[in-house]
């Protein structure tokens, strides 16, 4: 039997232990979200570049595995409006906002019957949400892998607590590991998201040399590429005003050299066709800084029950230096 570890966060969503994985557009698979689902968590299947015939394909794939709750991810900068009509009109159990205001979205989705989520990486931004009525918000740290802000997640995560109790609030942006969990929870959040972590999962549907760069990278080769956003404005450069933090990369550097729009044309024309080809990981590769603590591969569900098995020994021995 799992050890468990019980929060807020299970109560609102439905699930067994309060750890979710993050929604990471393609980089996701029915087989990811079933199998974090299943153990407990909360899996989170992508919406944000998927053929809407696929995302629907999808959900019905993770409905006939499993009967766990799990979310749909979308990006607001650049939602596409008849797949998210679709994903409302499947009533899936969570749909999860990022990168932008998500508005009007938060009511249809509690129309559809849907619970709701929205990533935030400022105080402002957080407050916005709760006004929304979202059912949750997550405090994602300037450490965290694609489009995010520039607080640290030590910093960030309990001034939105704060400022938003009594929303419940996650932790965003650096997680790997139990001690990753526990220090959430110290800081007030009542469980974690994980991006980076996930890639390098048996379940992951990256490409093999796609996996080989996630688990050989260091921390200090997750940057953020700011000029990013010359070459595709949505949703880093619209919606929150988010950067993303991707791996040092030959691309990645001629991207730090553009000064003009028009110097784009030729990056944006390589882009394209590496993502025709099916070769855009050789271009551009998301991930945090967490990615320096990532070496080796597991199946999702191990890394779900890893990480509260790590917790409660975390707990147990932080208890023991309470004198009394
Ligand atoms: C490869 C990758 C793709 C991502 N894509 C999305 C996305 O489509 N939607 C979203 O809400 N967050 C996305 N994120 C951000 C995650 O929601 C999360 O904030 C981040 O992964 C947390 O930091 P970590 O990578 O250190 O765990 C992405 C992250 C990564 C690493």
């Amino acid at each position: 039997v799992a050890s468990m570890l019980r929060t807020e966060l299970c109560d609102v969503l439905g699930i067994d232990v309060p750890i979710i994985q993050a929604g990471m557009s393609v980089h996701t698979s029915p087989e990811l979200v079933v199998a974090v689902s299943e153990a407990g968590g909360l899996g989170s299947l992508g919406a944000w570049g998927r053929a809407t015939a696929a995302l629907i394909d999808g959900i019905g794939q993770i409905r006939a595995a499993t009967d766990a709750p799990f979310a749909v991810n979308y990006l607001p900068p650049d939602l596409d409006e008849e797949s998210f009509a679709l994903t409302l009109g499947a009533a899936v159990p969570v749909i999860s906002f990022a990168t932008g205001n998500p508005g009007q979205l938060v009511a249809r989705a509690h129309d559809a019957g849907s619970l709701v989520t929205v990533q935030v990486t400022t105080v402002e931004h957080a407050e916005q949400a709760a006004e929304l009525g979202v059912d949750v918000i997550i405090a994602q740290g300037g450490e965290a892998g694609g489009y995010g802000g520039e607080i640290a997640t030590t910093v960030l995560v309990p001034q939105v607590v704060r400022r938003v109790r009594p929303v419940p609030v996650v932790a965003a942006g650096g997680f790997v590991d139990g001690g990753g969990l526990v220090a959430a929870l110290a800081l007030g959040a009542c469980g974690i998201s994980i991006g980076t972590r996930f890639l390098a999962t048996a379940e992951s549907p990256i490409h093999p040399d796609h996996l080989r760069r996630i688990v050989t990278a260091q921390a200090r080769d997750a940057v953020k590429s700011p000029r990013f956003n010359l070459l595709s404005p949505r949703p880093g450069a619209v919606g929150y005003g988010t950067v993303v933090r991707v791996l040092q990369s030959p691309f990645i550097e001629r991207v730090a050299t553009v000064e003009r729009p028009e110097d784009v044309t030729s990056l944006v024309e390589d882009l394209v066709k590496a993502q025709r080809d099916g070769t855009a990981h050789e271009l551009v590769v998301a991930a945090g800084q967490s990615v320096g603590r990532v070496d080796q591969v597991e199946s999702a569900g191990t890394v779900v029950r890893q990480i509260v098995a790590e917790a409660n020994d975390i707990l147990a021995r932080l208890a023991t230096f309470v004198e009394r």
